[in-house]
């Protein structure tokens, strides 16, 4: 059995979704953890309902970015991941964190990257006139809202939309390619070969 920690800032509809699939479709894995840096993630109260263990490193109890990693990484390391996934952690890790658990961290960032990485994506996609937005699933790389791309979804971008009624829209294809990029890399399904990430059974690795 793969072990997945998931690491949240907020509400984790993301790691819920993941936590679903595995359990639903039976995977060969299991989400052990959730940590959190906000001590009122409402994610943790999901942990504690489905009997999930979790965690919280406060980013403000630490004097320095360097001192928060180091006791994040401590504690993620403590549950012993085979894989770390980023469900809307909203603090940017540095590059000895990530360094520790490349290859086998996951996040997703609501945009279609390399467009719009860190904050405000669905308000820069509409300023910017996409007629498209989206998701994706990359590996982590010390780089913020870079690294492989695993899988991406794609939705139009409607007249009069605005950034909440675009980031729901984009929410809910969150919800289907996370939990299918995670499946595929607990699976061993995933390799990434010169900086891009092949499928091994050659699914479609775009949801429109
Ligand atoms: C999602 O839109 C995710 O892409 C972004 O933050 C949001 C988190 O939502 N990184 P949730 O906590 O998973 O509900």
């Amino acid at each position: 059995m793969k072990r997945i920690v998931t690491l949240v800032s907020g509400r984790g509809s993301n790691m819920q979704a993941i936590h679903a699939a595995c359990v639903q479709q039976g995977w060969p894995a299991e989400v052990v953890a959730v940590v959190s840096n906000r001590p009122g993630a409402g994610a943790l109260d999901y942990a504690a309902q489905q009997g999930i263990a979790s965690a919280v490193v406060d980013h403000r109890a630490h004097a320095s970015r360097e001192a928060f990693d180091a006791a994040l990484a401590d504690v993620v390391d403590g549950f012993e991941p085979d894989l770390v996934v980023l469900a809307g952690f909203m603090r940017i890790l540095g590059a000895d964190f990530v360094q520790r658990f490349e290859g086998r961290m996951l996040n997703i960032h609501p945009s279609l990257l390399p467009a719009f990485p860190g904050l405000h994506t669905h308000r820069r996609a509409l300023e910017a006139g996409c007629q498209a937005a989206g998701a994706t699933v990359h590996f982590v790389t010390p780089e913020l809202d870079h690294g492989p791309i695993v899988m991406q979804s794609v939705v139009p971008v409607r007249p009069g939309d605005d950034e909440h009624t675009l980031a729901e829209r984009v929410l809910a294809t969150e919800h289907g390619i996370y939990p299918l990029a995670v499946r595929w890399f607990v699976e061993g399904k995933l390799q990434v070969v010169e900086g891009r990430v092949h499928q091994a059974d050659g699914a479609s690795q775009v949801w429109l």
